[in-house]
């Protein structure tokens, strides 16, 4: 299902290809976040023009509203969304823990009040595999226990020893049940927990990588944690995932942490942060991030960013700037589109470099003119 097609000399960034169920995806990757079966405020069509490989749908929002059942009597979650490339889900546990009230994790799964109507719930493992083959996903996370950070190290071994045994769980719904995803099979995915010590971060990818997944994220990451923390959560990982299998980092990140994460040897990344800022009025550039309500574009003819794709770049930051004050959802939809062209572009860039040998130099040179110079 997954082929290394080049390794970069001089780090650990690889470059590879996933076959799935509604077509092909070229790692590294970004996927763009389309948590209730829509990635916000763009139609399949502009995601198609952008060249969206796959996007990711959260289990627990479908869940809730409008249910697996309405879901799968479209034909799945793909047909329902008319998306007909690649999707993953999440596994739920994540969004009831940052979403839900009252929540309390028991072996059997996590009970909680959910967030629209107050009704109480409970998610199992089995429950989350359930509701995702039902959702038809390509790729379906097992449902884990993300820690909060900080936590105590007591938390952290007992929270992993639950995700290990919620995945010998979800194997066994898998086994049992075998998912199908379009006229493929659904793939899944084992999450690497364990907080900030390298000991149980190694522990949790040996038992997952024991248990054999097609693909194994890395999670509990991007949860408040200072950077250097975070990047090594990556390092005390990858070295005991397979070469061979697919790894995700779950929820990152900026554009320069996506490509140290690259180099550490990670293959894909989601993270809400494109779409999110852009409703805020943040365009990402070359040269660092801007806010368009900023004075200084009041009468700046340029396009947002010099690498902006043709259906934003014949607008200027003036006009955006205007139609964001003046509330309109054209402003919305543009920074949005915008923002996620150069997510999928920093991605493909990096492939590119990978391909090339080149992948650090590419890494040092996008960074430092991020970082440094201002637009
Ligand atoms: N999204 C971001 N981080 C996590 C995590 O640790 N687990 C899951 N299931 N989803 C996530």
């Amino acid at each position: 299902m997954f082929q290394v097609l080049a390794r970069d000399p001089s780090s650990q960034a690889r470059r590879g290809r996933m076959e799935l169920a509604h077509g092909t995806v070229e790692t590294p990757i970004f996927m763009p976040v389309g948590t209730q079966g829509t990635v916000k405020t763009l139609h399949p069509d502009e995601l198609e023009m952008l060249g969206a490989q796959i996007i990711l749908g959260n289990t627990y929002h479908l869940w809730l509203r409008p249910g697996p059942e309405t879901i799968k009597e479209f034909g799945g979650l793909h047909k329902f969304a008319t998306w007909d490339r690649p999707m993953l889900t999440d596994s739920g546990g994540f969004q009831v823990w940052s979403l839900a009230k009252l929540r309390k994790i028991t072996e059997e799964g996590v009970r909680f009040q959910n967030h629209l109507d107050g009704s109480k719930m409970m998610l199992t493992p089995e429950l989350s595999m359930e509701i995702q083959a039902a959702l038809g996903s390509d790729i379906a996370m097992l449902f884990d226990e993300c820690p909060p950070y900080p936590c105590e190290r007591i938390y952290a071994e007992k929270s992993l020893g639950l995700t290990t045994r919620w995945a010998k769980r979800c194997k066994h719904w898998i086994e049992t049940n075998r998912p199908t995803s379009g006229t493929g099979i659904q793939r899944h995915f084992g999450i690497v927990q364990g907080s900030i010590w390298a000991d149980l971060r190694e522990k949790s990818a040996r038992e997952l990588v024991d248990l054999d997944f097609d693909g194994y994220a890395i999670g509990g990451v991007s949860v408040g944690e200072p950077e250097e923390e975070m990047m090594r959560a990556v390092e005390h990982s990858v070295p005991f995932l397979p070469e061979d299998k697919p790894r995700y980092a779950m929820g990152l990140g900026t554009p320069p942490q996506i490509l140290e994460m690259i180099g550490r040897g990670v293959d894909m990344f989601d993270c809400v942060m494109p779409t999110r800022v852009a409703r805020h009025g943040q365009a990402f550039t070359l040269d660092g991030p801007i806010h368009i309500k900023n004075l200084a574009y009041e009468r700046d003819p340029r396009p947002l960013c010099e690498s902006a794709h043709p259906h934003v770049a014949r607008f200027s930051r003036a006009y955006i700037r205007h139609v964001f004050r003046a509330g309109e959802i054209l402003a919305l939809r543009l920074l949005s589109f915008h923002n996620l062209h150069f997510f999928l572009r920093l991605a493909a860039n990096a492939r590119e470099a990978i391909s090339e040998g080149k992948f650090l130099e590419f890494k040092e040179s996008f960074i430092r003119r991020y970082t440094q110079s201002k637009s």
